[in-house]
């Protein structure tokens, strides 16, 4: 598993780090035909997480939103001889107060500009290595991604934390 276009083992940049969900990642990696493919502005880690990279593209915030954080990156699992395919691409936070909605690029559709409910979570600002961070515990699946997963989890299935990255390292004087 895990091919990648990027070779970038570094320390954690600006961006959202996450290891999606370790369960399905070991499933998908126990396949024989199991793979794993990160490109398009994601990077993976050592450490099994994956770093999607703040999107250069300025996107406009929901009306009735505090504030949307994106990025770009494409992480695509296949197997079972192309039965199971599952694609996270692009994800988008939108923040109201410290209530947090993932979307992703439409999985199927790959031109398409339509927006998938992926998870949702409560963040917690934090500064880590330096950097402001927003930090998420307890990340559910949204009702409508029960599908993307052959509706083997249910709404509110526990994903992996996330971390979001922000803005730049503060330099000790
Ligand atoms: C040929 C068709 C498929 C077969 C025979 C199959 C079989 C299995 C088996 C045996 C498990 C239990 C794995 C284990 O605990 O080691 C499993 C889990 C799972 N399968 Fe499939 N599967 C198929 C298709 C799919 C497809 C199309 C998806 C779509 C994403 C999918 C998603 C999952 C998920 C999310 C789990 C749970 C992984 C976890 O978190 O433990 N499967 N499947």
């Amino acid at each position: 598993m895990a091919d990648s276009d990027n070779d970038n083992d570094n320390d954690p940049e600006a961006g959202l780090v996450w290891s999606i969900k370790r369960s399905f990642v070991d499933y998908v990696t126990r396949m024989h035909d199991g793979r794993g493919n990160v490109t398009g502005g994601a990077m993976p880690t050592s450490g099994g997480q994956i770093i999607f990279s703040p999107d250069p593209k300025p996107r406009d915030c929901p009306l009735d939103a505090d504030e949307m954080l994106a990025f770009v990156g494409d992480v695509r699992f296949t197997g079972h001889a192309g039965l199971l395919f599952v694609r996270i691409a692009n994800p988008r936070v939108t923040l109201r107060g410290q209530r947090a909605e993932l979307d992703i690029a439409h999985p199927y559709k790959l031109e398409s500009t339509e927006r998938w409910p992926l998870v949702d979570f409560e963040v917690a600002p934090q500064i880590m290595a330096g950097r402001q961070a927003l930090v998420a515990e307890r990340v559910s699946l949204r009702p409508e991604a029960v599908e993307l997963f052959n509706d083997v989890y249910p709404a509110g299935e526990l994903f992996d934390p996330i971390i979001i990255a922000l803005g730049e390292p503060r330099t000790r004087l």
